[in-house]
């Protein structure tokens, strides 16, 4: 099979990580301090696929241009596609019909992040050459994905969102397609929630006789679209990282378990218990950070303790007084506590976020 195209889903609102996608990209929040649309792009060029498009949205298209490039920082060569509305999945195969030009190819929804990568499907697709193969996982809660039915192998129907789910197993957000998807995709009609699904489209090549195959992922799966989600794939990430310290860690401080500290971070009084990684000049200082911990470039943490959060680029978390746990702190976010009186919490946040205080 020649010439397998790489197709990476980059448009959508992110609703559900709101605030922090107001101003930004949902594929560029970072898990273990890389942004999650990165491990898309390096698992489809570790499968050998280096042509890539990207479907991007109007408002955060430019934002996703800047990060990835041209591609060859990642040995690939990728071509942007603006989706002009967020029209659902089978709408975004139609608007990259030229880019994928007859070629079979690989749709990876671009907030998706799978243990195993992709070398094994391609292999798979390539060799047995379907019109579609669809990855499978069971979830807990079907009832937010699409949900196959199958009998033995067979799948024998396609759902999407459904009320009742006839099986606990969702649809990943990565498929392999060969040319007849765009047909399908053409005939759809929009969906109870506006959207031209692909989950039907590919339906539709069921009913027509069309060689869907399926397999179930053996390692992890996560969609990052919600902050449980996104938490969660920061932890399996960080479960992976080797110890490689480059930063400065001063003789107060302690580092215990596998850690990574980039160049020009600096340790002071602190604890550091992996896995963890704390970016390019931060500042940890008379703090503790605990396991499952991202700390971005540059942001300052004293006098603080964090665990099991994600903090973004230049945030600031001084003087907490309580563990801070769970959490994802946007960019420039300033945590701070004031001590003079009267005693009273003092904010600037932005629409939509979540602070529980205790
Ligand atoms: C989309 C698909 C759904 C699939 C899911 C995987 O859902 O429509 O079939 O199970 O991605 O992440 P959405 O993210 O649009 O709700």
């Amino acid at each position: 099979m020649e010439g397998l195209k790489g197709l990476i889903l980059s448009g959508g609102a992110g609703t559900r990580l709101r605030p922090i996608t107001h101003t930004s990209a949902k594929q560029l929040v970072p898990v273990a301090n890389k942004p999650v649309l990165f491990y898309g792009i390096e698992a489809l060029v570790d499968a050998g696929v280096t042509e890539i498009g990207i479907i991007i949205a109007p408002e955060t298209g430019e934002e996703i241009r800047e990060a990835a490039g041209d591609g060859s920082a990642f040995g690939a060569e990728i071509t942007y596609i603006v989706q002009d509305k967020p029209a659902g999945l089978a709408h975004a195969v139609l608007t990259a019909e030229e880019f994928i030009d007859g070629s079979p190819f690989v749709m990876y929804l671009g907030d998706n992040l799978l243990a195993d990568g992709l070398r094994g499907l391609v292999s798979t697709f390539r060799s047995e050459e379907p019109d579609a193969l669809i990855l499978l996982t069971p979830v807990d809660d079907p009832q937010s994905y699409g949900v196959a039915e199958l009998d033995g192998e067979r799948i024998v129907r396609l759902v999407e969102k459904p009320k009742d789910p006839p099986s606990n197993l969702a649809l990943v957000g990565v498929y392999l397609f060969a040319p007849p998807i765009f047909d399908a995709a053409r005939a759809l009609e929009p969906s109870w929630r506006g959207e031209l699904e692909i989950t039907e489209a590919i339906q539709s090549l069921i009913e027509e006789g069309k060689a869907v195959r399926s397999e179930v992922v053996s390692g992890w799966w996560k969609d990052t679209g919600q902050l449980a989600d996104m938490l969660e794939a920061n932890r399996l990430v960080l479960e992976e990282i080797e110890t490689r310290i480059e930063g400065e860690v001063d003789e107060s401080s302690r580092v215990e378990g596998r850690v990574v500290i980039e160049k020009g971070a600096v340790l002071k009084g602190s604890v550091v218990r992996g896995p963890a990684v704390i970016g390019a000049g931060a500042h940890i200082e008379d703090a503790y950070v605990g396991p499952y911990t991202s700390i971005g470039e540059g942001v300052c943490v004293r006098r603080s303790e964090v665990e099991h959060s994600i903090i973004l680029t230049g945030s600031l978390v001084e003087d907490l007084g309580t563990r801070m746990e769970a959490s994802l702190l946007g960019r420039e976010v300033k945590l701070t506590r004031s001590d003079g009186m009267p005693k009273t919490l003092r904010m600037l946040v932005g629409d939509k976020s979540e602070i529980k205080i205790i």
